[in-house]
C-alpha cells in the first residue's frame, strides 16, 4: 500500500523520482523519502513524515544529486507514520524501498537481533535490508545475496534496492505487490504504477510474481528466484500522460467525474462492433459451451467495486436468468464458499491489486471455479491470476474516491450480461439491438447531467453543515443509494447511510427530522409510486428531501422537495445516470467543507494489505 520509484539514467535522478512519487501519492501519503548514490559513490537519504511536499522542502534544504536512486511514499502498516519509519531504509552499503507486508518479519528480526544487528525503525522493511547485508556478508555476491534474501521472505513485496558497492546497478523484485519496469532511452525506471513514469516512457515490462530484475546503465535482465532468466514482452501503454494529470480541474476526483462519458465510450468501444452489432470479449474466455454449463455466478469485490457487483446481480439475473450471489471479498475468502466447475466467480476491482479480492480469487481458483476478473488496470495481479479478464477502460483513476471506475464497471456488467443473454437465448435479437441503442445513447445523457453540475454545488452549499444523511433507493438503484452514501462519507466525513427505501419503516425512519436530509432516487417505472409514498413518509416527519428524479420534475414529490431531474433511460442503465449527481453532490459538499478531496484522511487508493 505504498508507492515506490527507482531510476537509473543520465538525468537528475532526484527530480525524476520526486515527480514520480507525486503521481503515486494516491497509494499512501503518511511519509516519503528518497535515496541517491552521489558522485562520491555513497548513498544519501532524505526522508520525513508527511506528504511529498514536506519531502520537497527537506530536499530544498539538503539537495541530493545523482543519476541512480530510489523513492517511496508510504501508507503505514508496521510502525506509525514518522521520520524514522519513513523509507528508504538502510543497512551497510544497501538501501531499500518496499511496498507490501513481510509476514515473517518478527522471526527474521529476532534472528538478526541475535546476530547483533540494531534496528532503527518499527517497520518490516528494515528487516529486509538488514537481512540483505547479512546474506551479503556471508556470500560476498550482491546478486546472490538478493536472491537469498528474497527466498527467506514470506508475504508480499515490491522492492527496489540500491548498493553503493555497485553504483551502476538497480535491483527490483516483485511478489504479490505491483511493480513495473519502464524502458526509456538511456534510462530505466521502476514504479508501482504507470502514471509515475508515463512522462518518460510508454514502454513497460509488467513484472510477474517471483521476478527479480537487475538493471544497469545499458540494459536489464529479468530472472526468477532460482536465477533462471526470462524474456518478458515490452508493453506499449496507450494512456496519454495528460490523462494522468488534473487537466485544469481543481481535483482529480472532479476531473474523473467529468471523464465518465469518455470512459464509457472507451469501454464500449473495446468490445462493441457498432456496425455489425457484435460484442467481442477477446480476453474474457467465456464461450457458448461454458455459458451453457454454468449454474451459478458469484460476484466478489470490496467497497465501491462491491456496489458495482450488487448492480451486476440485477443485470445478470434480470437479463440472463442465472442465479447470482454477491459477496464482500473480505467475507467470501473466509466463508468456505460452495464453488465447483459449474460456478463462475467474477472478481471486480479498479486497481486489480486489492488484497482481499486477490485472496477471494485465489479461493475460487483453488476450489475449481471458472474465474474471471473485471479490472481497470491492465496487467494488474487480478487480471493475470484470473482465467479471463474484461477491462473497464476508465484510464488512470487518481482520486481515492472511485467514480469513473465504478460507472465503467457497471457498463462492463451490462455488456457481459448482454453477451450472456444473447448466447443463452434469454433475449431476442431485436431486444439486443434495443439494449445497444440505449448503451450508445448513455454518454450523451451523462453529458446532460454534467452540464448542470452547478445545481449540485448550490445543493451542497445548503446542506454543507449537516452531520447525517440518508440515501434511499429501490431495486437496481438500491446499490446506488449505498454508493452515494459511501461517496459522501469518505470525502466529506459526514455520516451517511444507504438504505433500500422499503426498509425505512423497519428502523431508519426513527432518525428522520429536519437535521437528517434524505436523498431519494426516484426512478420511473413500477416502483415509482412506492417511492412517492416513502417521500411523503419522510416529509410528514419534518425531513428534508433531495430527489434525483427521472424525466421532468414531479409536483407529487412535494413543493419543498429539492429536485434534480436526470434524463430518462433504460432501467438497466439508471444506476449509471443516477450515480453522477450523487458523485457531484459528495464532491461539492467535501470541497466546500475544505477536506482533502483526492486523499481523504485514513484512506488509500489501493488497499494491497488485508
Ligand atoms: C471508494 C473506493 C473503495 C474501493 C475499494 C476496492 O470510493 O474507491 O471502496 O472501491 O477499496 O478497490 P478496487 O476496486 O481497486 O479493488
Amino acid at each position: 500500500m505504498c508507492g515506490i520509484v527507482g531510476y537509473i539514467g543520465k538525468s537528475d535522478g532526484t527530480n525524476v523520482i520526486v515527480e514520480g512519487l507525486k503521481r503515486l501519492e494516491y497509494r499512501g501519503y503518511d511519509s516519503a523519502g528518497v535515496a541517491m548514490i552521489g558522485r562520491d559513490g555513497r548513498i544519501s537519504v532524505v526522508r520525513c513524515e508527511g506528504k511529498i511536499k514536506e519531502l520537497e522542502a527537506r530536499l530544498a534544504a539538503s539537495p541530493l544529486a545523482g543519476t541512480i536512486g530510489i523513492g517511496h511514499t508510504r501508507w503505514a502498516t508496521h510502525g506509525a507514520p514518522s521520520d524514522h519509519n519513513a523509507h528508504p531504509h538502510r543497512s551497510g552499503p544497501f538501501a531499500v524501498v518496499h511496498n507490501g507486508i513481510i509476514e515473517n518479519y518478527a522471526d527474521l528480526k529476532e534472528e538478526l537481533l541475535g546476530k547483533g544487528y540494531e534496528f532503527t525503525s518499527e517497520t518490516d522493511t528494515e528487516v529486509i535490508v538488514r537481512l540483505l547485508e547479512d546474506e551479503w556478508k556471508q556470500c560476498g555476491s550482491y546478486e546472490e545475496s538478493v536472491r537469498r534474501t528474497l527466498r527467506r521472505l514470506r508475504g508480499s513485496y515490491a522492492l527496489v534496492f540500491l548498493n553503493e558497492e555497485s553504483p551502476d546497478l538497480l535491483v527490483g523484485a516483485r511478489q504479490e505487490s505491483p511493480l513495473i519496469l519502464g524502458v526509456g532511452k538511456d534510462a530505466f525506471y521502476f514504479a508501482s504504477d504507470i502514471p509515475a513514469i508515463l512522462h518518460h516512457t510508454r514502454d513497460v515490462v509488467l513484472l510477474d510474481d517471483g521476478d527479480v530484475v537487475f538493471v544497469n546503465r545499458t540494459g536489464y535482465r529479468v530472472e526468477s528466484l532460482d536465477g533462471t532468466e526470462r524474456q518478458p514482452d515490452v508493453t506499449v501503454i496507450d494512456w496519454n500522460p495528460i490523462a494522468a494529470e488534473k487537466a485544469g480541474y481543481k481535483h482529480f476526483m472532479q476531473k474523473e467525474i467529468f471523464e465518465q462519458p469518455r470512459a464509457i465510450v472507451d469501454t464500449l468501444r473495446s468490445v462493441l462492433d457498432v456496425n455489425r452489432e457484435v460484442l467481442r470479449f477477446s480476453d474474457l474466455n467465456l464461450d457458448a459451451s461454458l455459458v451453457h454449463k454454468l449454474r451459478k455466478v458469484f460476484l466478489v469485490a470490496c467497497g465501491t467495486s462491491y456496489h458495482a457487483c450488487l448492480v451486476g446481480k440485477y443485470l445478470l439475473e434480470g437479463l440472463c436468468r442465472i442465479p447470482v450471489e454477491v459477496d464482500l471479498a473480505s467475507e467470501f475468502r473466509y466463508r468456505k464458499p460452495l464453488l465447483d466447475d459449474q460456478s463462475l466467480l467474477i472478481v471486480v476491482s479498479q486497481s486489480g491489486e486489492t488484497a482481499d479480492t486477490r485472496a477471494a480469487l485465489k479461493e475460487g481458483l483453488e476450489r475449481g471455479a471458472h474465474c474471471r476478473a473485471i479490472v481497470n488496470v491492465v496487467g494488474s495481479s487480478l487480471a493475470r491470476m484470473a482465467h479471463g479478464v474484461l477491462y473497464t477502460h476508465a484510464g488512470p483513476e487518481i482520486g481515492v474516491a472511485s467514480t469513473k471506475a465504478f460507472t465503467t464497471q457497471v457498463v462492463a456488467f451490462y455488456l457481459l450480461a448482454l453477451h450472456w443473454a444473447r448466447t443463452s437465448g434469454t433475449i431476442s435479437d431485436p431486444e439486443f439491438s434495443e439494449h445497444l441503442r440505449e448503451l450508445l445513447a448513455l454518454p450523451r445523457k451523462l453529458e446532460e447531467v454534467l452540464d448542470r453540475a452547478d445545481v449540485l454545488r448550490d445543493w451542497a452549499r445548503e446542506f454543507l453543515k449537516v452531520e447525517h444523511f440518508l440515501y434511499l433507493g429501490r431495486g437496481i438503484l438500491y446499490p446506488i443509494a449505498l454508493e452515494g452514501a459511501l461517496k459522501l462519507k469518505e470525502i466529506s466525513y459526514i455520516h451517511a447511510e444507504g438504505y433500500a427505501a422499503g426498509e425505512m419503516k423497519h428502523g431508519p425512519i426513527a432518525l428522520i427530522d429536519e437535521n437528517m436530509p434524505v436523498v431519494v432516487l426516484a426512478q420511473k417505472g413500477e416502483l415509482y409510486e412506492k417511492m412517492l409514498s416513502n417521500v411523503q413518509e419522510v416529509r410528514a416527519r419534518g425531513g428534508r428531501v433531495l430527489a434525483i428524479v427521472e424525466g421532468e420534475q414531479d409536483p407529487r414529490l412535494g413543493e419543498s422537495t429539492w429536485q434534480f431531474p436526470v434524463p430518462e433511460t433504460s432501467p438497466w442503465l439508471a444506476p449509471v445516470v443516477f450515480s453522477i449527481p450523487l458523485q457531484l453532490l459528495a464532491y461539492h459538499v467535501a470541497d466546500l467543507r475544505g477536506t482533502d478531496v483526492d486523499q481523504p484522511r485514513n484512506l488509500a487508493k489501493s488497499v494491497t494489505v488485508e
